[in-house]
């Protein structure tokens, strides 16, 4: 059995926040904050407005796209690191809020991984044969954990949230499956918790019983970032013998711009195949790949049979690839 991507859907919150707001708040301008990231906006949720209704919104527009009723989905995979609650799962209200009430519903946190963890997950799954249909979410209300007097951090982030359905399909009889073949061709995920002090939290259930702040040495997540990124994908092509000339379209997790300009230069792969939506969305964590696959899906770009790489890498570290024939 294969995964096949049926669709894909997105949601902003509807309040932009610029990046000329921002220095009028903490000390910081748009000159520098474009300079090192090369994010100019983000969106911020309303107040109410919590990650679940981020997801429910998502997913609503992926089943659209995928022409298929929410009573199909037996599976939802949500990737969140801001969930509505401690429990249950953000997942659970998701899977209320579409109306459904059979097969089962479960978050995931990977952080900023959180996506291309969730996606390897589902296709485990329904590749197995447990499944027969998923929706694979992430979801982020950033904002909430954000320390909106550290400069250092509250300049990257925003909310959001993206999804895609899945959905288990044969095989031809007796084939291996081909990388010609549409689906999931691999995925490839690695964690390394030496490095959880370098991005994080600083509270918790267990420890503070207080929510927290993000944390992160920011210098040191970028001098990780690019080895992670490109070794895992080094891992997809050599999984797949796919080489970067035969991508398509590389739908990086949106953190920085440097950060995927330096991977795609790694692996030599063509600034014109990179999808890039961090300058409106800036870092939405979970949610930025199937946020910047939806711009790209409907602007025309990544069309039926192209092959698309996902990467990402975040807090723990974690970090991951999967490469997809649409
Ligand atoms: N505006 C103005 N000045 C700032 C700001 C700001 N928003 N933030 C920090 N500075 C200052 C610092 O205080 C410091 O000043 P000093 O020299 O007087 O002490 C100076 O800028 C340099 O600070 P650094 O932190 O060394 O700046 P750096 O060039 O490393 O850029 C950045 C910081 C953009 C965070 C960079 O380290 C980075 O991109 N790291 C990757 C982090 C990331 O993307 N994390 C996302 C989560 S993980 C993931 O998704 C992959």
């Amino acid at each position: 059995k294969r995964s096949v991507v049926l669709g894909c859907g997105s949601y902003l919150p509807q309040k932009v926040l610029t990046n000329a707001e921002l220095a009028a708040r903490v000390d910081t301008s748009d000159e520098w904050i474009v300079q090192r990231t090369g994010i100019h906006q983000r969106h911020i949720a309303a107040d109410g407005e919590f990650t679940s209704h981020l997801a429910i919104n998502a997913a609503r527009a992926a089943l659209e796209h995928a022409g298929i009723d929410a009573q199909a989905i037996d599976l939802i995979v949500l990737a969140t690191s801001t969930p509505d609650n401690t429990f249950p799962a953000t997942a659970v209200a998701v899977q209320h809020g579409l109306g459904i009430n059979h097969g089962a519903a479960f978050d995931l946190q990977a952080v900023c991984s959180g996506f291309v963890f969730a996606l390897a997950t589902a296709d485990n799954f329904l590749r197995c044969g447990a499944y027969k249909r998923a929706l694979v979410i992430g979801a982020e209300t950033f904002s909430r954990i954000l320390d909106w007097s550290d400069r250092g951090t509250c300049v990257l982030f925003g909310d959001g949230a993206g999804a895609v359905v899945l959905e288990a399909q044969d095989l031809p009889q007796g084939q291996p499956g081909l990388t010609s073949d549409r689906g999931i061709l691999t995925t490839h995920l690695r964690s390394d918790g030496r490095h959880k002090a370098k991005l994080f939290v600083d509270g918790g259930p267990s420890s503070t019983q207080t929510v927290g702040h993000l944390r992160m040495e920011g210098r040191e997540v970028f001098k990780h970032a690019v080895g992670m990124i490109t070794d895992v994908i080094v891992d997809a092509f050599k999984a797949t013998g796919v080489t970067a000339d035969d991508i398509d379209w590389f739908v990086p997790h949106q953190a920085n711009k440097r950060i995927i300009d330096a991977s795609a230069h790694k692996l030599h792969i063509a600034p014109q195949k990179v999808v890039l939506t961090v300058d409106l969305h800036g870092n939405t964590s979970a949610a930025s790949i199937p946020l910047a696959l939806s711009v790209a899906v409907k602007d025309g770009r990544v069309k039926k049979g192209d092959l698309v790489l996902f990467e990402a890498m975040g807090g723990g570290f974690t970090w991951g690839s999967a490469l997809v024939r649409w």
